[in-house]
């Protein structure tokens, strides 16, 4: 059996980070290749390898993944739902251009496996709201939302037309405390936490009782983790799963903080990204990946409410 060598690209972002460093304990330091745009962050300095690569300059990035001999790669880089919103073409462009340029060198290549994340995003205004199933109609309507629905039908035909085992979890927001996140609608979650520690206030960009699917960072990298994992018979969808955790409203999650801090206090000023949550479901079923793949969530909003503000007070 050959030794695996990973790629990470987007390693500096708000999955790449903890995503890395959940993946050089279990391959090995030197075995996992961090790679992104922008500068290493921090949190991976002296922790392996790191080089600087743009997802699509399509030559660069195989000679690296001939050079690094990589045998799976997981692609992160990417835009998302609100800084999308404010420049759709170069959203499309690196979206559905990074994703094309992977898929093709890992044909090439025979990479064993790639991961590649599609979002709830998918999912629109025609969707059912709550339990959203894995198949139903899907009619998205944010370009982030339309980008991530044509990349899981590029990984399905990958799969199917060249044997890319390629695997995919449409993640709901992610919380965490290490990296900051990177311009999406559920960013607000993570920036509540660190405002209520330094701020004692926050004001909200969604409106109080906006409930959208979320899951704690350390959830979605064991539930990357368990994916790719799994045996390829087991995985019985080639687009990407839904995978569930919780739902919370602005309102929960501050009464959730206010528990701990009860001189919290939030306001509201909805803006551009409240259209973007009202299209998005409330929650999501995902029976397929606990069915398939055994996915089981371990973190609720009060478990994780008490994590977040002890790991952001160190
Ligand atoms: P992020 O914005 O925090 O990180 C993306 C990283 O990609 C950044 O470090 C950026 O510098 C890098 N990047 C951008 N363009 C690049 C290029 N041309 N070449 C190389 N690197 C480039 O995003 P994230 O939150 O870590 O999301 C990672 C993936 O997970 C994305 O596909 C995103 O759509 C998906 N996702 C994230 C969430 C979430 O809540 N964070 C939810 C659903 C899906
Ligand atoms: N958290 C992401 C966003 O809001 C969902 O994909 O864009």
């Amino acid at each position: 059996m050959r030794k695996e060598k990973i790629l990470v690209i987007g390693a500096s972002g708000q999955i790449g980070v903890e995503l890395t460093l959940a993946l050089r304990k279990v391959y090995g330091e030197n075995q996992v290749v961090a790679a992104d745009l922008r500068e290493q962050n921090p949190l991976l300095h002296g922790t392996g390898p790191y080089v600087s690569l743009d997802v699509m300059n399509k030559e660069m990035l195989h000679v690296q993944i001939i050079r690094q001999n990589i045998t799976q790669v997981y692609l992160l880089a990417a835009i998302l739902s609100a800084t999308g919103e404010k420049n759709p073409s170069l959203a499309w462009n690196l979206n559905m251009q990074g994703l094309l340029n992977v898929l093709d060198i890992a044909r090439e290549e025979k990479l064993s496996k790639l991961f590649w994340p599609s979002s709830i995003a998918v999912f629109g205004p025609s969707s059912p709201r709550v339990n959203c199933p894995q198949q139903t109609v899907i009619e998205p309507t944010t370009v982030y939302g339309i980008s991530k629905y044509a990349g899981e039908f590029w990984c399905n035909y990958y799969w199917n037309r060249f044997g890319v085992d390629v695997r995919s979890i449409r993640y709901p927001g992610l919380i965490s405390y290490k990296s900051e996140p990177g311009g999406g609608t559920t960013d607000y979650a993570v920036e509540i936490y660190r405002e209520a520690l330094l701020k004692n206030k926050y004001t909200c960009f969604l409106k109080e009782d906006t409930y959208l699917p979320m899951m704690y960072m350390p959830d979605a990298i064991r539930a990357t983790l368990e994916l790719m994992e799994a045996p390829a018979a087991a995985i019985k969808f080639r687009t990407s799963y839904n995978v569930a955790a919780m739902s919370f409203s602005p309102r929960e999650v501050c009464a959730s903080i206010q528990k701990h801090i009860p001189s919290f206090e939030m306001s509201i000023a909805p803006d551009y990204r409240q259209q973007i949550a009202d299209s998005w479901p409330q929650s999501i079923d995902d029976s397929p990946a606990r069915a398939d793949w055994g996915w089981k969530e371990e973190f609720d909003l009060a478990i994780m409410t008490e994590d977040m503000l002890k790991n952001l007070s160190l």
